[in-house]
């Protein structure tokens, strides 16, 4: 068990776009994953990508059985997944608070859409082929960004739909449970 530290808003890290990985019979591809799934669960996380905790690698982990930071959340199967693609499925959209391990303490108000495929391979490199809706749209959309350098906060519909959480759900802003991280 590791669990690493979690890159913060403003480490450079962050921004750049990760590389395919293209041995998945590499062991330390396996020691990655197992201290993504540490660091996620320290975390109370929905999900993390490799990026986060410094590894420049197209490797996202998400998924939660039942976590009390999203009550209102169904469960999301745990899943790896390595080189992904994600396709919307229509122009649908929907406007939802977003946090982020990596913007500790904070949410932003983030578009996403609603209905997503996504494809990719799992830790032995077997294909995933998934359709996906809602929460656990935005939690791909969300992870998958991180791949491509982007943040949440790059993406604020509004930057007035920004702040700590603290404040956000004392003044009663903060009604839904959309979050992901
Ligand atoms: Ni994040």
């Amino acid at each position: 068990m590791a669990i690493q530290p979690v890159l913060r808003l403003g480490d450079p890290r962050l921004l750049k776009v990760a590389s395919e990985v293209s041995d998945f019979n590499n062991p330390e591809l396996d020691l990655l994953i197992e201290d993504m799934f540490d660091t996620m669960a320290a975390e109370d996380g929905a999900g993390l990508a490799a990026p986060q905790i410094g590894i420049g690698l197209r490797v996202v982990i998400f998924g939660f059985d039942d976590n009390p930071r999203y009550p209102d959340s169904n469960a999301i199967p745990k899943t790896i997944l390595i080189n992904p693609q994600i396709t919307a499925l229509n122009e649908d959209k929907e406007d939802g608070w977003e946090g982020c391990l990596s913007v500790p303490g904070m949410r932003g108000m983030v578009s996403r859409y609603t209905s997503i495929r996504y494809t990719g391979f799992d830790a032995n490199g077997s294909p995933i082929d998934v359709i996906a809706d809602d929460f656990h749209a935005r939690v791909v959309q969300h992870e998958c960004d991180h791949l491509d350098g982007i943040i949440y906060t790059q993406r604020l519909t509004d930057p007035m739909k920004f702040g700590f959480t603290e404040e956000l759900s004392n003044s009663g802003q903060l009604s839904s449970a959309s979050c992901t991280e």
